[in-house]
């Protein structure tokens, strides 16, 4: 995407920028109140050190913005979180439980109160829509019956902003942006505390993805739930973001709101922030914000 995509209205988005600077959303919550937080992560792969002694913290309520180089391991962190990836060492807490734990039930608390949309939207092809966002409810909730089960799917269809008629479609035959929503609608299916996105806008038209990241600002304002957002996608940091994360040099390099991280003397954040379309983003949301 060479062009600064088309801001959406919002009044959600107006209110939550209305006292700030342009493009430059208000940190939230506090360092005493964190929903994740992560010590001394080291993570290989054979040879391919991806993590040294990485920390991070991501506070209750934020949208925490996680970006950085192809292959610097935003994902791996991300699944090391989420307890796919057994680090090397290092600790993880997850909403105050210690996330690498060997205990079944302490693991299903955080599981129960996760959810995610992966890279690839790991939809199940052969099952429609409506019977992949009712998965984790007959995994993790057997006591539903089957009505309630199909209204609870119907209401998280509505809320990632599909159709109707989309409940009963098989992923290939929907369209990219169509197959986000329903990647949100089952990440949405357990109500969670914590939301896990990698590259939720990637492949989006600029328009599709504008109105994806309003989408996300608005369940997150009225949910309330925390956001861990992997994207390469600068409208989407200026756009949403509380604070960002960049990840260089096998660690968390600076994590901090946008208007710090854009001064950081890093070649990497210089590049990104200061090229050609980290200006172009700028200002495309100041044009928003007059
Ligand atoms: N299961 C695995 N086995 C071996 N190597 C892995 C495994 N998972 C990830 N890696 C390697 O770890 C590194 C970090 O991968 P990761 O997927 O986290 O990158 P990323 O920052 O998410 O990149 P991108 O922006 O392209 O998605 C890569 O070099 C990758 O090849
Ligand atoms: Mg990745």
């Amino acid at each position: 995407m060479n062009e600064p995509r088309p801001q959406q209205a919002s009044a959600s988005a107006a209110v939550a920028t209305a006292d700030d600077e342009p493009g430059h959303r208000p940190e939230v919550g506090s360092d005493d109140d964190l929903a994740i937080s992560v010590r001394d992560l080291c993570n290989e792969f054979g040879e391919q050190v991806v993590h040294k002694h990485l920390d991070l913290d991501v506070r209750r309520g934020e949208i925490l913005g996680v970006v950085g180089g192809s292959g610097t391991g935003k994902s791996v962190l991300m699944r090391s979180i989420l307890g796919l990836n057994r680090p090397l060492a290092g600790s993880i807490s997850v909403l105050g439980t210690d996330a690498l734990t060997n205990d079944k039930d302490a693991r299903r608390r955080i599981d129960l109160n996760s959810g995610v949309l992966f890279q690839d939207g790991a939809l199940f092809s052969s099952l429609t829509v409506a019977e992949n966002v009712a998965l984790p409810l007959k995994e993790h909730h057997e006591e539903i019956d089957n009505d309630l089960r199909d209204q609870l799917v119907r209401l998280k269809i509505r809320l990632a902003g599909l159709p109707d008629s989309a409940a009963d479609k098989l992923p290939a035959q929907l369209s990219g942006g169509m197959r986000k929503r329903a990647g949100l609608a089952r990440a949405l299916a357990l109500d969670p505390d914590l939301l896990f996105l990698d590259e939720p806008t990637a492949g989006l038209d600029p328009i599709g993805a504008a109105a994806f990241d309003q989408l996300i600002l608005t369940l997150q304002q009225a949910l309330g739930f925390t956001v861990f957002l992997i994207t390469h996608d600068l409208d989407t940091l200026y756009a949403i973001c509380n604070r960002i994360a960049v990840l260089a040099d096998k660690r968390v390099l600076i994590n901090a709101p946008i208007s710090e991280v854009e001064q950081y003397d890093h070649p990497w954040v210089q590049d990104y922030f200061h090229g050609p379309r980290g200006r172009a983003a700028q200002r495309s949301i100041e044009g928003n914000n007059p």
